[in-house]
């Protein structure tokens, strides 16, 4: 398996506060990591780290074989555009632009792709997430549901290595969150890796492996295999996952 991300103790402090220890991981093509953990455990601050929103204090990361940890803002924001995907607990899609513009627009950005693959390829992923019918309209006539769809689209424009997310479904009710994590899923189904943060042991269940954090530190993970969507897989994952954050004192 190609290692697409790996992480050697990385470490962050804010002024003379550590907040991240001394962190290491790989992460394989393929995988879907839920990052977990008390509320100040360093989740997000690690999500922050890895994808260079911010930059480590010391250690390294590395993206598909590539140091990403000390590039400068042009370089990083390059990457970023091109190789990484986000979505976060808010869509912040741009409120002038259609649901379609928000999807094509970083395609434009990035200039990688030709204005027909763009096209094509935000035409497939509108359809796949179900909000095709939606495309011309403006954020404000659709769906808390289809603005995080919408996200989900514009991060997978440029096909990137990682798609990453800060509690993607912390703002949706029972319900979306099950049709968001579903189109995560298949997107991690066809091949796109995909990390998330996220306090939700239900969300928890659709990783692949699920990493612990306590106090800035790995303090657990589980390996649970790719997610198969039948009842007598889904029950026995949330067992799982339920009995073992219980162990953790989640
Ligand atoms: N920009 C920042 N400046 C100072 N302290 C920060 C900053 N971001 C996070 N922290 C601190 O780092 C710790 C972990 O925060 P965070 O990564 O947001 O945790 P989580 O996402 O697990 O809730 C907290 O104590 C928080 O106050
Ligand atoms: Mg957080």
């Amino acid at each position: 398996m190609n290692t697409v991300l790996e992480v050697k103790n990385l470490r962050k402090s804010f002024e003379d506060e550590q907040v991240l220890h001394d962190i290491t991981f790989k992460v394989d093509e393929g995988e879907f990591i839920a990052i977990m953990g008390q509320s100040g455990s360093g989740k997000s601050t690690l999500l922050y780290s890895i994808s260079g929103m911010d930059s480590p204090t010391s250690g390294n990361v590395l993206l598909c074989g590539k140091d990403i940890s000390r590039l400068d803002d042009k370089d990083m924001s390059e990457i970023r555009l091109k190789q990484m995907g986000f979505v976060f607990q808010h869509s912040y899609l741009l409120k002038n632009l259609s649901i379609r513009d928000n999807i094509v627009l970083p395609g434009f950005k990035a200039g990688t792709l030709s204005r027909e693959e763009i096209n094509q390829n935000a035409d497939e992923l509108m359809k796949k997430t179900g909000i095709y019918a939606v495309g011309s309209h403006d954020i404000k006539q659709v769906s808390g549901g289809e603005l995080q769809r919408t996200a989900i689209c514009r991060a997978l424009i440029n096909h990137p290595d990682i798609l990453f997310g800060d509690e993607p479904t912390g703002s949706l009710n029972s319900s979306t969150t099950k049709e968001v994590m579903d189109i995560i899923n298949s997107v991690n189904r066809e091949g796109t890796t995909v990390i998330i943060v996220t306090h939700d042991a239900k969300v928890a269940t659709r990783a692949s492996r699920v990493i612990y954090l306590m106090d800035g530190n790995i303090h657990a993970e589980l390996a649970l295999g790719s997610y198969e969507d039948d009842e007598q897989s889904k029950a026995w994952r949330e067992k799982i996952v339920s009995e073992w954050l219980q162990k953790q004192g989640f």
